[in-house]
């Protein structure tokens, strides 16, 4: 635990994740794309399963579950969705049961994290007509038909983008400033996907509390840039008033660009492919081709075009989801025209 700083401790955690996550430069990487110092923050190694974002968050969504003594865990997510395979992993190692609400058609083969939820017991449910964000607004009937059957339900929104949720990325903020002192390193550029929020919310609160003063970028891979900074500024706003001890009354300097969405989201484009492969070839790390992949060509072609300068210390934080790329074996293996 010699890494981990003690904050946040007031807050009830489950652990569960493997911390600190490494924090690791890409010379490769960086050398090709003209950058003198490009490092990685390793959140896909967050374990158990394949790691990723949500296991933090999931460390205090189960110790508020916990404290209100339940026993289910109730979530939404898309068919491929790494939260809910993380949630069905999670409930598997605290003891509980787990139920999924997945957006789309059940499809023939199981495959990537819908294979894993199956393998951890979740209880699936598909809804071929919805959204997985609009999916919570069933999260309030689902806990009832539970509670009716005897069960102690806890609902998640999509995410975990909950102000607690959040607090574990600001939690993470505390880790990463151990790190960087470690490293003698100050980033300028912090790079991570955004979809429901919750991770960039927390990172950028506790960039604010640790005094990392790096300008942190979430690469929108859902929907509109302008959506996205409101979903946000609300939980950061929401994780002020319910956690005033913790989070510091402060106004949030929100920086969310969507022009590496693409095709829109779970649809994988030609600069996805790109950045999947140039960091499989040129450092062994794998991306996903919904979050990551989408976030590595923000950074790629930023890096390339001068945006972000060569002597800027950049670092790519990485949220997991690669148990997705084999739900998309077609579309990567498929020769480029
Ligand atoms: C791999 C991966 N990266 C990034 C995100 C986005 O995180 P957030 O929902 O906290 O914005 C997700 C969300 O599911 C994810 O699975």
């Amino acid at each position: 635990m010699g890494d981990i700083p003690v904050v946040f401790e007031t807050v009830p955690r489950y652990r569960l994740a493997f911390l600190p996550t490494p924090l690791h430069p890409m010379r490769n990487l960086g050398r090709t794309l003209g950058l003198d110092e490009l490092w990685i923050k390793r959140d896909d190694m967050t374990g158990p399963s394949f790691g990723g974002n949500k296991t933090r968050k999931l460390e205090f969504v189960i110790g508020d579950a916990r404290e209100h003594d339940c026993d289910t865990l109730v979530t939404v997510g898309a068919v491929q969705s790494n939260h809910c395979r993380q949630t069905a992993a999670a409930a598997a190692a605290a003891g509980m049961r787990s139920v999924l609400l997945l957006a789309g058609k059940e499809p023939e083969d199981y495959t990537g994290n819908l294979l894993l939820d199956k393998l951890y017991g979740a209880e699936l449910k598909f809804f071929p007509d919805e959204n997985f964000m609009s999916l919570n607004e069933k999260l309030g009937v689902v806990v009832s038909t539970l509670e009716e059957l005897g069960l102690k339900p806890y609902a998640i929104p999509a995410g975990a983008a909950t102000p607690i949720g959040s607090l574990a990325y600001a939690a993470a903020m505390e880790e990463l400033k151990v790190q960087l002192e470690k490293a003698d390193l100050t980033p300028q550029h912090i790079i991570v996907a955004t979809s429901t929020g919750g991770t960039l919310a927390g990172l950028i609160a506790g960039a604010r509390s640790a005094g990392i003063d790096a300008n942190i970028l979430g690469i929108d891979v859902y929907d509109s840039a302008e959506s996205a900074v409101s979903r946000v500024q609300q939980l950061v706003e929401r994780m002020i008033r319910e956690f005033p001890s913790l989070v510091p009354r402060f106004t949030p300097e929100i920086s969310i660009t969507d022009r590496f969405t693409g095709n829109g989201y779970g649809l994988m484009d030609g600069a996805d492919r790109k950045a999947i492969e140039m960091f499989a070839k040129l450092e062994g790390i794998l991306l996903d081709p919904v979050y990551t992949g989408k976030a590595g060509a923000g950074l790629i072609e930023m890096a390339l075009s001068g945006e972000i300068a060569a002597d800027s210390p950049t670092l790519f934080w990485h949220t997991g989801g690669t148990p997705a790329l084999f739900a998309y074996s077609g579309e990567l293996t498929r020769d480029v025209q």
